[in-house]
């Protein structure tokens, strides 16, 4: 598949089918997971595929406690969110069937091995993720070159210690991501919905006009 039409077409993926995902699929899209760059090239991303009925039940309950919060303030209209009720919708199917999702990948991250150079500014530090998310794009994007759907969810987030605590990840390691996977109940997007290019490109000082096409 050519690499712009992966990028172009790897949409979020919130209706699944209950096919297995096989681990011959998977250790595809892992092996190529791990060519994203990374600070130092100390490769700090670990991955824990979570196939266990129990366990996806759990953190299903987990992400609902976030959603509910969520999807009622947008609802409300009183948090942003990019999109028509109709995708507000599918997310909220997609919560309410996490645990029916066939795999769900926790992506881990050993925390000394991130190279953080912004963690004194009085603004949230994002490089140490830099080191971790370009991994993760990849990972999305094999996934989608082999016909995998896949969601990126960050919710989860917010109940490490209990995420950690029910997967055994270590201390000294964070968890940055929880990925849904199988293959797509519905049709791949042709294209995404982006903001065009000009507005967010500009030639030598922020604000200039773009570059030319
Ligand atoms: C950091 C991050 C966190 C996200 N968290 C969630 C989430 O918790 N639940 C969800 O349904 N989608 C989540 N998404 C998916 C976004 O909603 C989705 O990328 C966005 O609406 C654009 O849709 P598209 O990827 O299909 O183009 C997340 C995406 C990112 C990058």
């Amino acid at each position: 598949m050519d690499l712009v039409e992966a990028i172009e077409s790897a949409g979020t993926c919130r209706f699944y089918k209950s096919d297995p995902v096989p681990d011959s699929v998977l250790s595809k899209a892992f092996d190529a997971a791990r060519f994203g760059p990374q600070g130092g090239n100390r490769q700090p991303v670990r991955w824990v595929v979570v196939r266990d009925p129990a366990t996806k039940t759990q953190l299903k309950l987990w992400y609902l406690q976030p959603w509910r919060a969520y999807i009622a303030n947008a609802r409300k209209g009183a948090i942003s969110f990019s999109g028509a009720s109709r995708l507000l919708d599918a997310a909220d199917h997609f919560a309410n069937h996490l645990d029916e999702v066939p795999a769900i990948v926790v992506v881990c991250a050993e925390i000394a091995s991130l190279h953080v150079t912004d963690p004194d500014f009085d603004r949230p530090s994002v490089v140490g993720g830099a080191s971790i998310y370009p991994s993760v794009q990849n990972f999305l994007l094999a996934c989608r070159a082999l016909g995998l759907g896949t969601a990126l969810t960050t919710l989860l987030c917010a109940f490490e210690p209990q995420v950690k605590d029910l997967l055994s990840i270590p201390a000294g390691f964070l968890t940055a991501a929880h990925i849904a996977i199988g293959y797509p109940a519905r049709p791949f997007p042709k294209k995404l919905q982006r903001h065009p290019v000009e507005g967010m490109v500009f030639a030598e000082k922020f604000g200039t006009p773009p570059i030319a096409k």
